[in-house]
């Protein structure tokens, strides 16, 4: 299955998609994954992509779409993928169409004002993707799946939380429409407690 999960920062879509790729067997493709570790490695395309992420803008198209462009060809690809924060803009779905067949888009929906207490509180794992939040870490500072330091990012301070708001609404929430039009869309309440989301999730998926 070839999927996409759409949703504002902070929806649910990292934390969810963990989860729903361990049940299917399937990569994980977080654009802004992939972003995060090419900073950390100090390569061209991470120095390219700082400014942009720590600004709270979308990094430009042509460099996303050749990220995923090139990591769908490589072998784990071939029985599926979720994809995790791309596309996120209307050129870049439009131009994923070209290389890629999506079977199904997933929306997680949550309001503006949760979004903003849970990207306050997030910690994440850089070195396997794992996501936490200080409400539930007590006191914890390294990874529970890989021992690995945790880290706030730095695009979670709140003035760029509130960029990366906007910037959703004005270039990523279109999206919703395109792929309605395309009869890919399904919307999950992303507000719900994590189990009560991935099960909808996997409903929506028909798993
Ligand atoms: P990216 O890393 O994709 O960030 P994002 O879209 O802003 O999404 P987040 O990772 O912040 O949120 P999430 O939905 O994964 O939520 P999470 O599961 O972590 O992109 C970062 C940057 O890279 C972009 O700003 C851009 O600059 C660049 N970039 C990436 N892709 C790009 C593209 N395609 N084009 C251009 N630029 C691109 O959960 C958040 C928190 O909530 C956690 O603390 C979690 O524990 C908690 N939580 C999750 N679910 C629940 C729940 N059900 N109830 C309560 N708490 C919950
Ligand atoms: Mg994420």
């Amino acid at each position: 299955m070839k999927m996409i999960f759409l949703g504002p920062p902070g929806a649910g879509k990292g934390t969810q998609a963990v989860r729903v790729c361990e049940r299917l067997g399937i990569p994980q493709i977080s654009t802004g994954d992939i972003l995060r570790r090419a900073i950390k490695e100090q390569t061209p395309t991470g120095l390219a992509a700082k400014s942009y992420i720590d600004k709270g803008q979308l990094v430009p198209d042509s460099v996303v779409i050749d990220i995923v462009r090139e990591r769908l060809v490589q072998s784990d690809c071939a029985n599926g993928y979720l994809l995790d924060g791309f596309p996120r803009t209307v050129p870049q779905a439009q131009a994923l169409a070209t290389f890629a067949d999506i079977d199904v888009v997933i929306d997680i929906e949550v309001s503006d004002e949760a979004l903003t207490k849970r990207l306050s509180g997030r910690r994440v794992c850089l070195a396997c993707g794992g996501t936490y939040h200080v409400a539930t870490l007590n006191g914890a500072t390294t990874c529970a799946k890989c021992g690995a330091e945790l880290i706030q990012r730095d695009d979670d301070k709140a003035e760029t939380v509130l960029n990366r708001l906007s910037v959703y609404h004005a270039q990523t929430a279109p999206l919703i429409d395109f792929y309605t039009e395309k009869g890919l869309l399904k919307a999950v309440d992303g507000a719900k407690p994590m189990d009560e989301c991935f099960n909808a999730i996997l409903n929506a998926l028909g798993v």
